[in-house]
């Protein structure tokens, strides 16, 4: 397994590299990450290139075993290249370009930049395609991480020569997008504005057509740099992905024309929540539904202007085996050592400024042994399927363009359903809302809001076949060209989840609605509540579990169960909170006959992993006390290399990885 560290010998004297690898060395550190912000380094003036100080900074990680990955470094273009071609620079919302002095500020449409990292890449796939140390490629970095979008003429030309591509007539596109609505209508391609207006009054369709162009031309920038690879090149490429937090490409496009995933996890920087890690992990293993690596795993306090908490003991190595559990097949730290300079002086390393080795160091150390002694055994080991969460990034778009009610925001929603399997320990997979969903026994959509003939029609053939659904509210409101369906809600999904809405509220933000539970919804546990957003539900075949009390829809249903077949349809009319959510979780998985792994005490994380007739069930403990988890069945525990019986003691912050035979 590839245990590894971000590596920027460039921030550092020559004369310091040996102990630097060897101290790698020592901690079982086997990879390197390197080159990604280097470009003003490697073409320090346009067209000479100078790869002197990197080929003696990988002989040197040689002499102690250390293999890299290397990247592409078109995440931070010099300073000379900006002044030369202003046109490469990305332009803001506002009008206003983004100058140089940061890192980012590139516009991935620009020819120019398209080209002018077409030679550097091609560059560096030449020197480096069969060097010995290379084992992967990373393009860039953070795809879209501080401007996700660029609103320059190129862009502008681009958008709409995509939207010709896509609508073919101004005819189609004019009735896609309802331009009779104040007068709109286009007769000239080039007549079509970005969504510029600071009111924010732009088309929906257009808006949402944007978001998808804004994305597809990050992929596309990326699979230009791929080919230049791939012509010269037969190592893996990947990139570094931001998990759930980003959500300003559609990831599940991007992982397709990756050879691998691998994203970047803050835990305390970014997301507290464990569950909210682990859904991160889970998504990133879903893009390809494969195991994945996480580049840049926290190493210590972070922050740029002011820092995080200190990672308590145990914690780093606690938040590296989280990810293993839900799929890592390498885990690399960001980064080796903390920058003396630059913007990023408190985003800590595994050392400190001062080079020395620190606990920090101990721990990352001791952990490095154990993943040398737990060997290859894990790599490519997948958890049982049995659950699907679809996440669609139309949806997210759409919703964030108009929320609908405010505080109504796609992602907390989602992460509400997460994190009701999560906590009771059902391994969940995230997909596309057009993925095969035969696999799973039990599918939740939180909000398919954004919905295709053929979503639909996928959803109802998998419940026809006994699939049990879970539909969130908001559902089926919009097309593909986000108009308003011209039907009842939830539309599309009307007949398969047997109701219909006959009326919503818009609650808003922080404002609650109470359910009674009905004798069809026992199990969903006793003061129900949902807050932001309220069906008021019509069963057209459909019984009722829950109905509204104390407003003035009071009785009328909110949730609904519908049957097809051996299949069920759970509709749910509100933004569920968690205790409901975890409700609806209990129920379904009872329901579709998922059976959760052992249970856990509060605090306790469990995850499996399945392989060649084994499960490595992951136990997971974030909280600072120790913790009892009684185990049904013995099992090896590979990290303390004893066999197991009745109950395992974790250690604050500990873990135990138990191997245990499948079907035993
Ligand atoms: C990541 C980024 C790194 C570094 C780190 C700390 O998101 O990829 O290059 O900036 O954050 O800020």
């Amino acid at each position: 397994m590839y245990y590894g560290a971000d590596y920027y010998p460039e921030h550092w004297p020559r004369e310091r590299w040996e102990r630097d690898a060897e101290l790698m060395a020592e901690a079982g550190i086997n990879l390197v990450r390197v080159a990604e912000f280097a470009w003003a380094l490697m073409e320090p003036e346009p067209g000479r290139y100078d790869y002197a100080w990197l080929d003696e900074a990988l002989d040197v990680l040689a002499q102690r075993g250390i293999q890299a990955v290397m990247c592409t470094p078109t995440a931070a273009p010099p300073a000379w290249l900006c002044q030369q071609y202003p046109d490469t620079l990305l332009v803001q919302r506002n009008g206003r370009r983004v100058e140089f002095g940061m890192r980012r500020q590139y516009c991935p449409t620009s020819a120019r930049y398209r080209q002018l990292s077409r030679q550097i890449t091609t560059a560096m796939a030449q020197r480096y395609a069969r060097h010995s140390q290379v084992v992967a490629w990373q393009l860039d970095n953070e795809f879209g991480g501080h401007h996700a979008r660029c609103y320059c003429p190129a862009c502008a030309e681009a958008f709409q020569g995509w939207l010709e591509r896509r609508y073919g007539t101004l005819d189609a596109l004019n009735d896609a997008w309802g331009t009779a609505f104040w007068s709109h209508t286009y007769t000239a391609w080039d007549q079509i504005p970005l969504p510029t207006d600071a009111v924010g009054s732009s088309n929906p369709g257009l808006e949402l057509d944007f978001y998808r162009f804004s994305s597809d031309q990050w992929i596309s920038y990326a699979q230009e740099q791929i080919d230049n690879l791939q012509a010269h090149s037969s190592a893996p490429i990947t990139t570094n992905l931001m998990g759930l937090g980003f959500g300003e490409i559609d990831y599940f496009a991007m992982g397709r024309q990756l050879d691998f995933v691998t994203w970047d996890n803050y835990p305390t920087f970014i997301q507290q929540d464990p569950a909210a890690i682990a859904a991160s992990h889970v998504l990133m293993r879903g893009l390809r539904d494969q195991p994945f690596w996480v580049m840049e795993e926290q190493a210590g306090p972070s922050g740029w202007q002011a820092m995080s908490p200190a990672p308590q003991p145990g914690q780093l190595r606690l938040w590296s085996y989280q990810a293993m559990a839900h799929g890592a097949d390498g885990i690399v730290y960001f980064r080796w050592r903390t920058c003396r300079t630059g913007i990023e002086q408190w985003w800590h390393g595994i050392l400190d400024h001062h080079g020395e080795p620190g606990r920090r160091y101990q721990e990352i150390a001791a952990m490095g042994a154990e993943v040398r002694a737990l060997g290859d055994r894990l790599l490519g080991a997948l958890p049982p399927k049995a659950v699907a969460i679809v996440l669609a990034y139309d949806d997210r778009w759409a919703m964030r363009l108009q929320p609908n009610a405010a505080g109504f925001e796609y992602t907390p929603l989602w992460l509400t359903y997460y994190r009701a399997f999560h906590r009771l320990g059902v391994p969940v997979d995230v997909v596309p809302p057009d993925a095969d969903l035969s696999p799973y026994a039990l599918v939740v959509a939180p909000m398919l809001h954004v919905v295709s003939e053929a979503y639909a029609h996928s959803l109802s053939t998998y419940v026809q076949q006994g699939g049990h659904l879970i539909v969130g509210a908001r559902s089926g409101v919009k097309d593909l060209h986000n108009r308003v369906v011209d039907r009842q809600l939830p539309g599309l999904l009307a007949d398969l989840c047997g109701v219909v809405v006959a009326e919503y509220d818009a609650l808003g933000a922080g404002n609650c609605v109470r359910l009674a539970i009905a004798k069809a919804g026992a199990g969903l546990g006793e003061d129900a509540v949902g807050h932001t957003w309220a069906d008021i539900l019509a069963p057209r075949g459909a019984e009722t579990l829950a109905t509204y009390l104390g407003t003035f829809y009071q009785g009328e249903p909110a949730i609904t169960l519908n049957r097809v077949g051996i299949g069920t349809v759970t509709y749910v009319g509100v933004l569920p909170d968690q205790d409901l959510a975890d409700g609806l979780a209990r129920c379904a998985i009872e329901r579709a006959g998922v059976a959760p792994l052992p249970e856990t005490p509060e605090g306790v994380e469990v995850a499996a992993r399945d392989q060649d007739g084994l499960r490595y069930l992951f136990l997971l403990n974030h909280t600072a006390e120790p913790k009892t988890v009684p185990l049904p069945e013995p099992g090896r525990d590979l990290l303390a290399g004893a066999t197991i019986r009745n109950s395992l003691s974790l250690a604050p912050h500990g873990v135990a990885i138990l191997e245990i035979p499948l079907g035993g």
